[in-house]
């Protein structure tokens, strides 16, 4: 049986660590096993690439993509296809979406370049189902405050872009994308991330378990 992977996107601010850490503890309480998971530093090198490339010095913009497609590489390799294997539900905080949006293009490197190299890492591994917690430029950064990264304190046309690549990728695919307007308290934000989120992990969990019981019945007893 395989689980299902759920990725959490939005510019800085938007609340995808609070979010996705609810949602985890939700799908806990009904039963179900799930993970959070977070990228850039969701293992042990990526925390070393992480550290790089929001506390370090300076850092070019293509040396920038191929970093956060290194730690990405890496995490998927060693913590979300075993879970996934083992029927897990990973909710990760960012994915590969996050690298089109920043780096395609606010950084300007190309959607299709950057998307492209993700996919290389990652062996193709695409979301089962994406949240868009959308929130205004400005009220994400007065939720980061003044203690801000090497991304965060971007201007603000960086952080818009982002913004707009975000709601472009939505519309574009509707079936993976949900978007969640993340104004309002947490527990507001959580219960609107719940009704979307919860159908869909449904379908996905009741849609695969009979195709593939019968494809892998002679495999469980390994
Ligand atoms: P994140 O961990 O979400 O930030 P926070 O410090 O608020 O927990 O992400 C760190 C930064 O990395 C964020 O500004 C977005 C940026 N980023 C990219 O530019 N490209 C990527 O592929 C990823 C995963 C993150």
């Amino acid at each position: 049986m395989s689980g299902a992977f759920i990725t959490f996107e939005g510019g800085d601010g938007s609340g995808k660590t609070t979010q996705v850490a609810a949602l985890v503890e939700h799908l806990n309480g009904v039963g179900l096993q799930a993970v959070a998971s977070r990228e850039p530093g969701g293992t042990e090198l990526g925390r070393a690439i992480r550290e790089l490339l929001l506390h370090g010095g300076e850092v070019s913009p293509k040396a920038e993509a191929l970093l956060y497609a290194a730690d990405r590489a890496h995490h998927i390799a060693t913590v979300v296809r075993p879970a996934l294997e083992d029927g897990i539900i990973v909710v990760a905080d960012r994915y590969l979406d996050s690298s089109v949006a920043y780096q395609g293009v606010a950084r300007q490197l190309g959607t299709e370049e950057v998307r492209d190299l993700s996919l290389w890492a990652t062996d193709g591994l695409m979301p089962d189902a994406t949240v868009l917690l959308d929130v205004s430029v400005s009220e994400g950064a007065a939720r980061v405050g003044g203690t801000q990264d090497r991304i965060e304190s971007e201007g603000r046309d960086f952080h818009e872009a982002v913004r707009q690549e975000y709601l472009a990728m939505a519309q574009a695919e509707p079936n993976r994308w949900i978007v969640v307007p993340a104004e309002g308290s947490i527990d507001a934000v959580a219960a609107r991330v719940r009704d979307a989120v919860m159908p869909r992990i449904r379908e996905l969990l009741i849609g695969e378990p009979e195709s593939v019981q019968s494809a892998s019945s002679g495999k469980d007893s390994q």
